[in-house]
């Protein structure tokens, strides 16, 4: 049984908030990265939310992120912009090129911005939701540490590539159809959660040294293992054409040259492409609207498999989840609140007889 202490979202984005400004950074940097641990926590993508304070600290302590970075422009159009974001923390500086994007897709009817010097971002799906807030298509793409193995090959080699594509919202505040994952079969911080749970790796999630199928998840987190691209050679390809356009474009880092937390000191210089397209310069949104409705009720009408009881529409399960978070907040892992307070302790937001409970107050 895996012991948790229950918390509500607002709880746990508070925290993120004061964590953030305890290692240095303004508020309303902290605001932006606190919105995107939100995102991931309220979604149910527990290994990339508040969990992830212990990473971005740990990098912060090597000098791998730079903690002054600010967002500047290298060179741009009424369309696209080539951003330097001076390997500040990714969830503090890719909102900022996010807005920039949806900026230029409002003057322009689409809005493409590549980005240098990125850090890991969190959440893909965070960027793609801020376009369709504004009633656009929002498609987001980085690249990542290497951690996935080449198909038919050992060793990590290449990033995952987290992408989202999300489609804009039906009419009466449906939720959108949105697509967020990696090219891996599964996130690298799901196999640290196995880990904290003391699990099995299932078969086809990684390899170990030699790529051969592991159980074990420290062949992945202590030795030289690999994730494997989901579905065999296809996503392979596509996170290899994914890294592309993301790093190669900007000219970022890519591959093995990606700096993580098992290489000593080495900045990430991850490379991130965001595209925002304002359809309602395209056609009426009313008739996108009768589209989207068309399509997605045949779509969820669909005859279940025999075993199973609903078809869900890409992004349904997380809006889901956010529903019912919100409502009734989220029993995070012990493992992962014992972190955020020793952080707590560390940066001085808590004195050493603290206790869990006094983190959430
Ligand atoms: N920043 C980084 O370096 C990085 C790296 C990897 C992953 N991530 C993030 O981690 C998260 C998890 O990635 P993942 O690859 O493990 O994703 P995943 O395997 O959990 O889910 C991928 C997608 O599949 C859809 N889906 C899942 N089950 C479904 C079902 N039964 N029916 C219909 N659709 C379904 C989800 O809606 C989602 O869009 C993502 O948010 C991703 O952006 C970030």
């Amino acid at each position: 049984m895996v012991e948790t202490i229950h918390v509500t979202m607002e709880q746990l984005k508070q925290v993120a908030f004061d964590t953030l400004v305890s290692f240095g950074f303004s508020e309303e940097e902290a605001r932006h990265g606190a919105e995107v641990l939100y995102a991931s926590d309220v979604r149910g993508v527990d290994s990339h939310g508040v969990a992830r304070l212990e990473f971005y600290e740990n990098m912060l302590a090597k000098g791998m992120i730079n903690k002054e970075a600010k967002l500047t422009v290298l060179s741009e159009t009424p369309a696209m912009a080539y951003l330097d974001a001076q390997n500040g923390l990714g969830i503090v500086m890719a909102p900022q090129a996010m807005d920039v994007c949806i900026e230029k897709a409002k003057k322009s009817g689409i809005g493409m911005v590549s980005v240098v010097n990125g850090g890991h971002f969190g959440i893909a799906g965070y960027y793609a939701l801020k376009a369709v807030k504004e009633d656009m298509i929002g498609f987001c793409v980085a690249n990542s540490a290497p951690v996935m193995a080449a198909f038919g090959g050992r060793g990590t080699v290449l990033g995952n590539s987290p992408v989202s594509i999300a489609f804009p919202q039906g009419a009466d505040g449906r939720d959108c159809v949105m697509l967020d994952m990696a090219c891996s079969s599964v996130a690298y911080g799901k196999i640290q959660i196995a880990d904290r749970k003391n699990e099995k790796l299932p078969i086809g999630w990684g390899v170990d040294e030699e790529g051969v199928d592991t159980e074990d998840p420290q062949d992945l987190l202590s030795r030289p293992g690999s994730l494997l691209p989901f579905g065999g050679a296809k996503g392979y390809c596509l996170g290899v054409l994914l890294e592309m356009m993301a790093a190669v474009l900007p000219g970022a880092n890519t591959g093995v040259d990606v700096g993580w937390i098992k290489t000593e000191g080495m900045k990430e210089n991850l490379g991130y492409l965001f595209i925002a397209i304002d359809v309602k310069q395209l056609r009426p949104m009313a008739d996108i609207e009768k589209d989207i409705e068309y399509y997605t009720t045949k779509l969820k009408s669909t005859q279940p498999a025999k075993g199973n009881n609903e078809v869900f529409l890409p992004g349904e399960i997380e809006h889901k989840n956010v529903k019912k978070r919100e409502k009734e907040g989220v029993d995070l892992n012990i493992n992962v609140a014992k972190d955020l307070l020793r952080l707590a302790k560390q940066y001085g937001r808590l004195g050493e007889e603290a206790t869990i409970e006094d983190l959430f107050k």
